[in-house]
């Protein structure tokens, strides 16, 4: 039987998964909502809103949708699963993503770090605190040493973490968030954690709850500025797939981090149909969770979708079929892929919207995949912060990155700003 898909999602991670759909032989019709300029050349856009809950369920029944998958955090954390699933017009929709309950530990850092410590999963120490321990706050940072990481518990998109270096900055930041509300309700709890020092990496599983499959592994470069300097992005390029993650390493990822957060889960009695993303640092080879997220990440899916070898579409459907999952294969390309993202000059502060974006058409060897570009009278214009993510695959990360910015010189537009360095501090 053909599969009709829908994704919910508008940036480059969801055009890159549209475009490893687009591929399934078990596709029938692959629809976005609300998609971006770069999903409408693989799938139909539906122009809905997709947090209109009786909208989304009218396109979910008209289009026979058979899996939905839902590409960013916030509809996972508000429940969208659970809303659909017990839904009985839809009660036979598959779903990739958790409900409210597996969310949680994206949605909330201080439930995420005490699963953590409830099942011995690594991760920094820390102490939770409200508005009614605000000055308990303060005392604690005089016991501990800089630099000082604060968290606001809640969603704040990426935004919600401070490293700081000194104690005026670290009791202004705690202000800011619990007294002056800066993220409303997402800072009603703080986490102030023990600084890791090490370097950051990506491991992403698809689960069915029981058993998982390792993806591509990823590692981001979240700041705006060469070698790791300036404001914190959503991300401004990925590699994949890590040169340094060795069999020992990973290891110790499966059995100190992935299967205990899937035991966890298990206890808890949290059922899980999706991916989790660790968010983790490697201090002296071992590997601690800096976070969890429920979703996969972006720009890293954009570099990790081309390596997957395997029917994607196969092995998401398989995940409600509990013994096909586990007996499944997932092949991945000895290739490596490098990820360049091409954003507005500004970014990730104010920048300009509406400028015209040429040259496209000129790459040959990489993938494009759309994030902030809108088609206006036939024209590609910029659209949002990050405006597209340019991927390209050979058979050394050096060379994947060389092809990657040859190819990425074609592009013009206003202001354009991309970072240089993508993979440069793991190529050998
Ligand atoms: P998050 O939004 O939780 O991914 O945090 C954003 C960034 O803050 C991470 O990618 C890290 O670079 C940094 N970070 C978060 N927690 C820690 C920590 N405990 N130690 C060092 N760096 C951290
Ligand atoms: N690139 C990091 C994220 O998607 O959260």
């Amino acid at each position: 039987m053909k599969t009709n898909v829908l994704i919910i999602g508008s940036g480059g991670r969801e055009h890159a998964i549209a475009w490893k759909i687009n591929q399934s032989k078990l596709l029938n019709k692959l629809y976005v909502a609300p998609g971006n300029s770069g999903t409408s050349q693989i799938a139909k856009n539906l122009t809905i809103n997709t947090n209109d809950y009786t909208e989304l369920k009218q396109s979910i029944l008209e289009k026979k949708i058979d899996l939905l998958i839902i590409g960013p955090e916030a509809p996972l954390v508000a429940g969208l699963h659970d809303k659909l699933s017990s839904d009985l017009d839809l009660e036979n929709l598959k779903i990739i993503g958790p409900k409210k309950a597996g969310a949680k530990l994206e949605g909330s850092k201080l439930f995420a770090k005490k699963f953590m410590q409830k099942y011995e999963i690594p991760t920094a120490d820390f102490k939770s605190f409200d508005s009614q321990n605000i000055s308990q706050a303060k005392d604690y940072l005089q016991e501990i040493s800089p630099p000082y990481v604060i968290k606001a518990d809640g969603l704040a998109a990426g935004k919600g973490v401070f490293i700081c270096n000194n104690i005026k900055n670290a009791v202004e930041v705690i202000d800011e968030i619990i007294v002056n509300r800066k993220f409303g309700e997402a800072g009603n709890n703080i986490v102030i954690e023990q600084f890791l020092d090490g370097v950051e990496l990506s491991v992403f599983i698809l689960t069915d709850g029981k058993s998982y499959h390792i993806l591509p592994t990823a590692k981001d470069y979240k700041r705006i500025g060469e070698n790791d300097t300036g404001l914190n992005t959503g991300g401004m390029g990925a590699i994949s797939p890590v040169p340094f993650i060795d069999e020992n390493l990973m290891n110790k990822i499966k059995s100190k981090i992935i299967e205990p957060t899937l035991l966890g889960l298990k206890k808890e009695h949290i059922e899980y149909t999706g991916f989790i993303f660790f968010g983790l640092i490697k201090v002296n080879d071992e590997p601690f969770v800096i976070e969890y997220n429920v979703r996969l990440g972006d720009p890293e899916t954009q570099a990790i979708m081309p390596r997957i070898e395997s029917d994607f579409l196969d092995l998401l459907l398989k995940t409600y079929s509990h013994t096909l999952f586990a007996d499944a294969e997932l092949n991945i390309s000895a290739n490596s892929a490098a990820t360049i993202i091409i954003a507005s000059g500004g970014y990730p502060e104010k920048y300009e919207v509406n400028c015209h974006v040429e040259g496209l058409e000129k790459i040959q060897n990489s993938i494009i995949y759309h994030a902030g570009l809108k088609l206006v009278d036939n024209k590609l214009v910029t659209n949002g912060g990050r405006v597209l993510a340019v991927t390209s695959c050979s058979d050394t990360l050096k060379n994947a990155v060389k092809e990657g910015y040859k190819d990425v010189k074609n592009i013009k537009f206003e202001n354009l700003y991309l970072r240089k360095d993508i993979g440069r501090d793991v190529i050998k």
